[in-house]
């Protein structure tokens, strides 16, 4: 893998999933890959499990790890040709390079503005970073993306070993502040890479971008889209089409046992308790939350490993290359 900013960039899902299960019993059984490597981490907003786990991660492959909140270093710009006599300090061109010299991998965290859509639909953080850096780019969490979770979620998926194809069910539900379409959207790429009959519900308005939804179904009755569900994944998220606004509030969306009757609870945390879902949710035996938290560990390692290898691989080729060329 040559870098990971999409779930796309993983070309058979399976046998990944496979690897991370195994890494997940053997978390130390390529401890030597990343001996001398380092990963640097970029925030550019809060994080607690993305954080943690990615360190995590990089340590149980032996890597070094950095962090930077970019809220702590100069105000970037991303333009091109602008005159730099305002608020941005430095350039993401010398940026990107010089976070190079010191890093074998960059993993950057840049959320959406919600203001300009068409800037957070071209994902310029990330994609400038892709542009011009010289090593590989790991996405926890873009504008549009959150592809690290939603590896997480399919190991979880995974582990529930259902017997037929699961029905799973994408569920809006309120929160008082807008918040961003990446999670969602990736669980619905993933959604489309696994066999799984799948549907997604929301109120009239919160329809998620069409280029990424295609045809998957969508309910407006949550009622009608939880009959025989075994997994129910909840997010909320603004409105896409009204970009970035609250469009209602509306509490009769929370997730309840009453509602959610048997089938297993997945959130990608950090959850608001009796908004998104109740208290009796959270805390039955039906919730994933922490088993999916756990698993952000397995599904960066397998992600980490499978660009250390790649790299590895392509040193050894360019190294062949070199000796061929001038014994
Ligand atoms: N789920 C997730 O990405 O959590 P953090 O925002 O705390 O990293």
């Amino acid at each position: 893998m040559k870098k990971f900013t999409t779930l796309n960039d993983i070309h058979n899902l399976q046998e990944i999933l496979a690897q991370a299960l195994e890494l997940k019993q053997h978390p130390f059984s390529f401890s030597h890959l990343g001996k001398q490597k380092t990963l640097v981490m970029l925030f550019f907003n809060a994080s607690l499990r993305t954080r943690l786990s990615t360190e995590k991660a990089a340590k149980n492959l032996g890597m070094e790890v950095s962090v930077l909140n970019i809220a702590n270093a100069w105000n970037l710009e991303f333009e091109n040709g602008t005159i730099m006599n305002l608020n941005t300090s430095e350039h993401i061109k010398e940026a990107a390079e010089v976070i190079s010299q010191y890093a074998d991998i960059i993993a950057v965290r840049a959320f959406p503005s919600l203001k300009n859509k068409e800037q957070d639909t071209a994902e310029y953080i990330i994609n400038s970073f892709l542009k011009y850096a010289s090593v590989p780019i790991v996405n926890m969490e873009s504008a549009t993306a959150h592809p690290l979770q939603a590896l997480a979620d399919a190991i979880t998926i995974k582990e529930a070993n259902f017997t037929k194809k699961p029905n799973i069910v994408l569920s809006w539900a309120p929160h008082p502040k807008a918040l961003p379409h990446s999670v969602a959207n990736s669980f619905v790429n993933l959604m489309h890479k696994m066999d799984v009959n799948f549907t997604i519900t929301h109120p009239k308005g919160y329809e998620l971008d069409p280029a990424i939804t295609k045809n998957s179904p969508i309910e407006y009755d949550q009622q009608k889209a939880f009959e025989n569900a075994d997994i129910v994944y909840t997010k909320n998220w603004s409105s896409f089409n009204d970009y970035g606004k609250v469009l209602l509030d509306d509490e009769m969306w929370m997730i309840t046992k009453k509602n959610l009757k048997e089938a297993k609870f997945m959130h990608c945390l950090p959850i608001r308790r009796n908004v998104v879902a109740e208290d009796a949710v959270l805390d039955s035996p039906n919730s994933l939350v922490i088993q999916q938290a756990n698993n952000r560990t397995f599904a960066t390692q397998i992600v980490l490993q499978q660009i250390l290898m790649y790299d590895k691989m392509s040193n050894s080729k360019l190294n062949n290359h070199y000796i061929n060329q001038y014994e």
